[in-house]
């Protein structure tokens, strides 16, 4: 099913949310490492220095706790994304006008709606395109989306963003913005930062857009409590990988026999964060066939955040063919948003 696009006569019509909605389930299409087939678990784990994508962090109950984390006075990210996105929400879209928005790491949609309306006000028809791995919250946002914006049409893809990268159908309005806020990008290390980027650049066609929102340097005593609350909602956020694993691969992870550890790399400008193994031990995920031994101390990789400088950023978005069209920042330069075209 595709939509028709929207005329202005049907802006304001309010039609069902079913009738909006269509929920996409993406499938696995090669045996790649990087899908959730769990060969990249096996990999990660059998690894001499142990680690696990990231993306295991959003099982729904994950991506609850990161909700959670966006509300902590420790985690400044989404606070002050959110304050830039309300003042240059209009602007970004009287420079795409009508277009589709597809929005990759989407969780809860929360800061979506901003940019929503800022279309709204300007008259701009929008098709949205959440795609997320967590596919509990994505249905339950658009739904919420569909009925809070009854101009509205959701298109919500669950997978992981490579698959949604590569269903991307032309565009059937006359412009496209992917958009990757939240500086997810600092969870990919330097060469998957590129190979994305290059995947970005094939889904697009010249002269679409593409938004991304980025973490920038700042002082270790910002950035450590960002990322080890005092009230340990962050903690549980990454324990909780060990009951996706569990979950999905019918394992056995002790969580209570692991602990978050997180510390600042100044050297790599990035927050590294592991599970540490509080003893000797033994987990298993039987469905991978998979028995993993830990010593007391080890580590599992389960994350790192990176923080950008915007000239660097700027460079590497043009190396993909990706022009700079304006960049908006928070007083503090602590985040900043680049909306940039392929050229
Ligand atoms: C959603 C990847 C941007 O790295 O700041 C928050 C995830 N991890 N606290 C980040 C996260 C721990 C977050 N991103």
């Amino acid at each position: 099913m595709t939509f028709s696009p929207a005329t202005s006569s049907e802006v304001g019509y309010s039609q069902s949310v079913e009738s909006r909605l269509k929920v996409q389930h993406l499938q696995q299409r090669t045996k790649e490492v990087s899908s959730l087939d769990g060969s990249d678990v096996v990999e990660g784990l059998t690894n001499e220095s142990k680690f696990l994508p990231a993306r295991y962090l959003y099982d729904d109950r994950g991506s609850e706790l990161f909700e959670e984390i966006c509300e902590l006075p420790e985690y400044y990210v989404t606070r002050t994304e959110t304050s830039i996105l309300q003042n240059c929400a209009e602007e970004i879209a009287e420079i795409t006008g009508a277009c589709e928005f597809i929005e990759l790491g989407s969780g809860s949609s929360t800061k979506t709606r901003i940019l929503l309306d800022a279309y709204q006000k300007l008259g701009y028809p929008l098709h949205y395109f959440p795609v997320d791995v967590s596919a509990g919250i994505l249905e339950t946002s658009a739904r919420q989306l569909l009925v809070d914006y009854p101009w509205l049409k959701v298109h919500a893809l669950a997978g992981t963003y490579e698959q949604a990268l590569g269903e991307l159908q032309r565009s059937e309005l006359p412009n496209r913005m992917i958009g990757f806020i939240g500086s997810t990008l600092g969870n990919l290390n330097p060469q998957q930062c590129d190979e994305f980027l290059s995947q970005i650049t094939a889904g697009l066609q010249l002269g679409e857009y593409f938004l991304l929102g980025v973490d920038l340097h700042k002082s270790k005593d910002i950035l450590e409590p960002a990322y080890n609350d005092a009230a340990g909602v962050t903690a549980a956020f990454n324990l909780n990988v060990l009951n996706h694993l569990n979950r999905r691969f019918d394992g056995n992870f002790d969580r209570t026999k692991f602990e978050h550890w997180t510390f600042y790399n100044e050297t790599k400008h990035q927050i590294e964060t592991y599970l540490r193994s509080l003893e000797a031990q033994t987990a298993e995920l039987r469905a991978l066939n998979l028995k993993i031994n830990f010593e007391k101390g080890e580590t599992i990789h389960t994350e790192i955040s990176r923080k950008f400088e915007i000239d660097s950023i700027e460079q590497l978005l043009k190396s993909k063919g990706l022009v700079t069209q304006k960049i908006w920042t928070d007083k503090n330069e602590w985040f900043a948003l680049i909306l940039s075209k392929l050229t």
